[in-house]
C-alpha cells in the first residue's frame, strides 16, 4: 500500500478542480474495505477502553472534518462553474440585430383570408369541392341542361374520359356554383356556406385569366329573402373593398336563380383620362331557383335563400386599382412587393 497521509489528502482536496477528483479523494478516505479513516476505525476494536474513548473522539472530530472539507469543497467548485456558464453564456439583450426581409401572402390567399374571416363573423362556414368536377354537378344540376345557351358564356376545359372514374363527362370547374349543390347533397337547411376556390375557363385578357378565383355563398332557410342578400352583399363590398366604395345594382341572368343580380363596382383601370371611370361587374347573386332545391331534394315551399359568387381577383383589382388581372400570375416581385 502506498503510504498517504490525512494530511496528503487534505492538501489534495483543496487542489482539487472536478468533481470526479473529490469523488476519488472521498473513496479514499471513507470507502468501506480501504478508506483510511475506515481502517483507523477497525484499528480501534483492538485498543484499551481509555485510547478507545479517546482516539474514538479524536478520529470522530476527524471524520467531520473531512466530511466538511469535501462538501465545503464541492459547493465552491460547483458556483465556480455556475459563475463561468453566466460569463460564456451571457445574452446581451439590448443588441440589436441586422433586420431580415421577411415575405408575405400573395394577395389572393391573403384576401382570401380576409373573406373567410368576414363571413365567418356573419356565421357562414367554409365549405369545399373538387376543381375537377362532373358535368352534372358544374351544369345540369344547377339548371343549366346541355343545350342551354348559358352554357356558351363559360368556354369550358372538357377533360378526356381516359382513366378517369365513371360518372364524368369531367370539366376544370367553370365556377365554384357546383360547391352548392355538393353541399346541399349532404346537408340539411338551414344553412349559410362559403366556397372560395380556384376556377378554369378559356379565357384571357386584362380582365380575364384562364384560372382565377372566386368564392360562392349560399344561405337557404325557411325566411331569408332578397333584402337579407343585399344586406350581405353590400357588408361584403364595404367590409373587404372600402366603406366608400361605389357600386350598383342591375338584374342579370343565371340559371340558378330567379330572380338574379349582378354588382358592379367603379374601376378606374389603366385609362387614366376617364375621370368617370368603368364598371365592372364583380359579383352575381340572386335568390335559389326553385328547381336547384328540387334538384337536391330540399322542399322549395318551405325553404328558400339565396347564393352568390364573386370573382376574387376582380376584387382585389378594385381595391388596389391594379390594371391588368394578369399581374397576378406573373410572379414579378416589383409588383408583389408594393402590397
Ligand atoms: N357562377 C356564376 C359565374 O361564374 C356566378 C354566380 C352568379 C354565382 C349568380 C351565384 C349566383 O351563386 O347566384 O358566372
Amino acid at each position: 500500500m502506498p503510504t498517504v497521509s490525512l494530511d496528503d489528502l487534505r492538501s489534495a482536496i483543496a487542489a482539487a478542480t472536478t468533481a470526479a477528483e473529490l469523488d476519488d479523494l472521498e473513496q479514499q478516505l471513507f470507502s468501506r474495505k480501504h478508506g483510511l479513516l475506515t481502517l483507523a476505525m477497525k484499528e480501534l476494536q483492538e485498543a484499551t477502553p481509555e485510547e478507545k474513548a479517546k482516539k474514538g473522539r479524536e478520529l470522530n472530530e476527524t471524520k467531520q472534518s473531512f466530511t466538511k472539507l469535501l462538501a465545503d469543497k464541492r459547493g465552491a467548485l460547483q458556483r465556480a462553474s455556475l459563475g463561468s456558464l453566466a460569463e460564456t453564456e451571457k445574452l446581451d439583450v439590448t443588441l440589436e440585430l441586422p433586420a431580415k426581409e421577411r415575405g408575405h401572402l400573395h394577395l389572393i390567399p391573403e384576401f382570401i383570408r380576409s373573406v373567410e374571416e368576414l363571413f365567418g363573423r356573419m356565421g357562414f362556414e367554409v365549405a369545399e369541392g373538387p376543381e375537377v368536377e362532373t358535368e352534372e354537378n358544374n351544369f345540369n344540376q344547377l339548371n343549366i341542361p346541355a343545350a342551354h345557351p348559358a352554357r356558351d358564356m363559360q368556354d369550358t376545359f372538357w377533360l378526356e374520359q381516359d382513366g378517369l372514374p365513371p360518372g364524368g363527362p369531367y370539366v376544370m370547374r367553370t365556377q365554384t356554383s357546383p360547391v352548392q349543390i355538393r353541399y346541399m347533397q349532404t346537408h340539411k337547411p338551414p344553412l349559410r356556406i362559403i366556397a372560395p376556390g380556384k376556377v378554369y375557363r378559356k379565357d384571357a385578357d386584362a380582365t380575364h385569366s384562364p384560372m382565377f378565383h372566386q368564392f360562392e355563398g349560399l344561405m337557404i332557410g325557411e325566411d331569408v329573402s332578397l333584402a337579407n342578400m343585399k344586406a350581405v352583399m353590400i357588408t361584403a363590398i364595404r367590409e373587404l373593398i372600402s366603406p366608400k366604395a361605389e357600386f350598383r345594382f342591375r338584374t342579370g341572368f343565371f340559371p340558378f336563380v330567379e330572380p338574379g343580380l349582378e354588382v358592379d363596382m367603379r374601376w378606374q383601370g389603366d385609362d387614366k383620362e376617364s375621370r368617370e371611370g368603368k364598371w365592372l361587374e364583380i359579383v352575381g347573386c340572386g335568390m335559389v331557383h326553385p328547381n336547384v332545391l328540387k334538384n337536391v331534394g330540399i322542399d322549395p315551399k318551405k325553404f328558400r335563400g339565396f347564393a352568390f359568387g364573386f370573382g376574387v381577383e376582380r376584387m382585389i383589382m378594385i381595391k388596389h386599382q391594379i390594371p391588368d388581372l394578369r399581374s397576378f400570375f406573373v410572379g414579378d416581385l416589383r409588383f408583389l412587393k408594393q402590397f
